[in-house]
């Protein structure tokens, strides 16, 4: 019998990287995660990493640890690279943070991934990258314009995918992710960083009574109700999508950028008219002025990943992601995770 392909998830403790190591794991994948941790200048949990993972804590750009983690001549048949600071404030404050870890630390990896011929790579990007919408519904080829050094973080890395890996044999997929929310269906993942400020996770904490209320950054944009509108995106469709980008790979495919988003935007308050419903708790909501940088509308064009990753989303429904995120937070909460 030949063996599991063997993976490197990179940042598997966090939000993202976890439930993609789950999904990983329960597709018969041999799993290996390097986290830095909370405690240790970190965001992720070692809870969240799953039981059948191998783990490590450390940073996915020591090179050290890196050639460790197989013996000597072996190598990952993918690494998915999920660690990353992904504040957009904090970004704007501490540049240099960001380019040190996303940019610098990239670049240690994917110089790892060269030296030991690593044949796939997929890379968390982000709609980040596209900064002020130019168009209705963004398509990878939308012009990218980042308005902030997180941004500038995530395109400079994009940049070095292309440049890195324009010889050799390692192919990579760059997914350009919209606004993931919602939990995992068991209940036993889901965001939980203390300062996550996203609307649907803001809106869950208000939910349940962790926050007081929830503010409106301006009610005056040119959309439908005057509230911002965004792609939000179910986390479990979101790990679906790197479960085909990585079959996509194995079969061959070519390096690529696909957006992944639904291509149905909700507004500010669609969403929170939502997490009122599904949670039954009228919380307290406030209007404020616009937030400096924040676009009216951004959403994705999502037929590309559709066409050539042959992703279907399941879970396409913001009722069904504002509850799965509400019932999480609420036993987050409840157990004190
Ligand atoms: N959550 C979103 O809204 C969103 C949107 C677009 C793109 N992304 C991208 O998805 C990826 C995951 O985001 P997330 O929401 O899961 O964030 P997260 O903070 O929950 O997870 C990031 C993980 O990476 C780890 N990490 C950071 N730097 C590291 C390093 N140098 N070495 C090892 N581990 C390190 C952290 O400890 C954490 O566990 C990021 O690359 C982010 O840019 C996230």
């Amino acid at each position: 019998m030949s063996r599991s392909s063997r993976v490197l998830v990179t940042g598997g403790a966090g939000y993202v990287g976890s439930h993609v190591a789950r999904l990983l794991v329960e597709s018969g994948y041999d799993v290996t995660v390097v986290d830095l941790l909370r405690d240790h200048g970190g965001t992720g949990n070692r809870w969240a990493v799953p039981k059948a993972a191998r783990f490590f804590q450390g940073n996915c750009g020591d090179p050290v640890l890196l050639r460790s983690l197989l013996p000597h001549g072996e190598s990952f048949d993918a690494i998915l690279h999920f660690a990353a600071f992904i504040l957009v404030d904090e970004s704007v404050r501490e540049p240099l943070k960001y380019f040190e870890n996303n940019v610098v630390n990239s670049l240690r990896l994917f110089s790892f991934a060269r030296e030991t011929g690593v044949p796939s790579v997929i890379f968390s990007s982000t709609a980040a990258t596209y900064g002020q919408a130019t168009s209705d519904l963004l398509t990878e080829e939308s012009p990218q314009k980042p308005i902030n050094p997180y941004g500038v973080s995530k395109l400079m890395t994009e940049q070095m995918l292309r440049d890195v890996f324009s010889t050799g044999d390692t192919r990579f997929v760059a997914l350009r992710y919209f606004n993931p929310a919602g939990a995992h269906s068991s209940l036993e993942i889901g965001q939980s960083r203390p300062e996550a400020l996203h609307l649907v996770n803001v809106a869950a904490e208000a939910a349940v009574g962790a926050r007081k209320k929830v503010s409106i950054f301006g009610t005056d944009y040119p959309t439908q109700d005057g509230t911002c509108l965004r792609d939000y995106i179910h986390i479990e469709d979101l790990s679906d999508a790197h479960l085909e980008a990585i079959r996509y790979l194995e079969k061959g495919g070519a390096s690529d950028f696909f957006n992944v988003g639904y291509g149905r935007p909700y507004s500010v308050n669609d969403v929170i008219a939502t997490m009122k419903e599904v949670s039954g708790v009228d919380f307290e909501v406030n209007t404020a002025a616009r937030r400096a940088g924040d676009p009216a509308k951004l959403a994705a064009d999502p037929s590309k990943i559709r066409r050539v990753l042959g992703w279907i989303p399941k879970h396409d429904s913001l009722k069904e992601i504002c509850r799965s995120h509400y019932l999480w937070e609420k036993k987050r909460r409840e157990e004190r995770i």
